[in-house]
């Protein structure tokens, strides 16, 4: 059975306080996927804590861009160890930094967190994806589409189904910064692209995931 990355954004795991009620289904949902034979790469990313930690230093002192994305690599793993805890019986017991590491696991999921200043969560679940033979990401945030054009700035703008790598990455560019708000980093999509990966954007709704994986219809977009 072939294994899934889920990218799980840190606006979703830990926006303004902790969603403890979204960690329960989602521990539900794993252990009725796993039990029907499912794996599972997850990694978390750093949400609101990481913006925190970033807000407060730089109001004593102008941090360097390198320590800023430590404060967020920092706030991945600790989203990390929080889901680690909460699927002590199913994951596996150590937390991944570095997607090459050679690692043979035989628990059902595999938490991952962010590796180094420069890239983000959705990076390393690109590498992760091709390092453990996965063919596909999803990317669950808070954004649950990818659109024709810009949502912000255009009310009309209309959600897609699908899109293909090159009219995706026409739209993203091909640079990622800190806090950069795209639907997937242009940088790791560049990646993915050339990996031959299919990434699902998708929203934080549980059954949504659930039709998904089950290969039924639901709400949100494929790239690839
Ligand atoms: P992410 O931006 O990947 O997490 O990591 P996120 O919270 O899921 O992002 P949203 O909610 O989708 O926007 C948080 C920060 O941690 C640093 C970066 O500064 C990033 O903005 N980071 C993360 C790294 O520097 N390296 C990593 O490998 C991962």
């Amino acid at each position: 059975m072939e294994t899934v990355v889920i990218s799980l954004g840190g606006s979703v795991l830990a926006p303004a306080v902790i969603d403890y009620e979204f960690l329960k289904k989602f521990r539900a949902l794993l252990l009725k996927l796993t039990k029907e034979g499912k794996k599972f790469i997850i990694i978390c990313g750093g949400g609101k804590t990481a913006r925190e930690y970033m807000v407060a230093a730089s109001k004593v002192v102008r941090l360097a861009d390198e320590d800023l994305d430590w404060l967020g690599i920092h706030a991945t793993r600790l989203n990390a160890h929080l889901l680690r805890t909460i699927l002590r019986d199913i994951a596996h017991k150590r937390v991944i930094r570095n997607p090459n590491e050679k690692i043979d696991f035989k628990e059902k999921v595999l938490i991952a967190a962010g590796w180094k200043p420069g890239w983000s969560t959705d990076h390393v679940a690109v590498l992760l994806a091709k390092n453990h033979g996965a063919k596909t990401v999803i990317n669950i945030s808070n954004v649950d589409n990818v659109y024709d054009r810009d949502p912000l700035n255009f009310p009309g703008a209309k959600p897609l189904d699908k899109i293909s790598w090159k009219d995706f990455r026409k739209m993203v560019g091909d640079k990622w910064s800190p806090g950069l708000n795209t639907p997937f980093d242009p940088v790791a999509s560049k990646k993915a692209e050339k990996f031959g990966l299919k990434v699902v954007i998708m929203g934080k709704e549980l059954a949504n995931l659930e039709k998904f994986l089950l290969g039924k219809p639901f709400k949100g977009t494929i790239i690839d």
